[in-house]
């Protein structure tokens, strides 16, 4: 099912030639990210605090919101089977992060709306560990019928 929607539309050399900055990349969740995204084919530089500080101009896009950094950095783990809702202002930007999201075997990047509504996505990650409690999960999300 995941499959059916085509990813924003960027070669594979394109994304091969992106170095991805994660700031934030020292924790459970940036390591994680940093992780499969390396594993993907993608160059990327973890950033601490000092070395954010260099970065001036970025294009601000929401996602990753909803991805257990467990599921990210377990070696056991060959597909991370979900989907990841990508907000943002510029359409650019957003397929971008899409593209990046769906080198990620078993993930698809969808787009969500625009920056303003990253808090309800946000918001959900409540409810998201909820599940886990209950059923002892690291769960994710799926959108049908796209
Ligand atoms: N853990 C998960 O499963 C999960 C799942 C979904 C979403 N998230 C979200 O992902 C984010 C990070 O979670 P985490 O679990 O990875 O936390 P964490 O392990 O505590 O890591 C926090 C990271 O943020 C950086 N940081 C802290 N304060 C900063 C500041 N003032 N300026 C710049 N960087 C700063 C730290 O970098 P330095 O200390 O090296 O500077 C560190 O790399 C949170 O917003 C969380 O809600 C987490």
């Amino acid at each position: 099912m995941a499959a059916a929607q085509k990813s924003p539309d960027y070669a594979a050399d394109d994304l091969d030639a992106l170095v991805i900055g994660v700031l934030g990349g020292t924790g459970e969740e940036g390591r994680g990210l940093a992780r499969r995204l390396a594993m993907a084919g993608s160059r990327v530089i973890i950033g601490s605090r000092d070395a954010g500080r260099a970065v001036t101009a970025t294009r601000v896009v929401g996602a990753f919101h909803h991805v257990p950094a467990a599921a990210l950095l377990d070696p056991e783990v060959a597909d991370v089977d979900m989907d990841v809702l990508v907000l943002g202002d510029d359409r650019q930007a957003t397929d971008l992060v899409q593209a990046l999201a769906s080198r990620i075997p078993g993930m698809r990047g969808v787009y969500a709306g625009r920056l303003r509504n990253c808090g309800q996505v946000e918001a959900l990650t409540a409810n998201l560990v909820s599940v886990n409690r209950r059923y002892k999960a690291h769960a994710g999300l799926r959108i049908t019928d796209i």
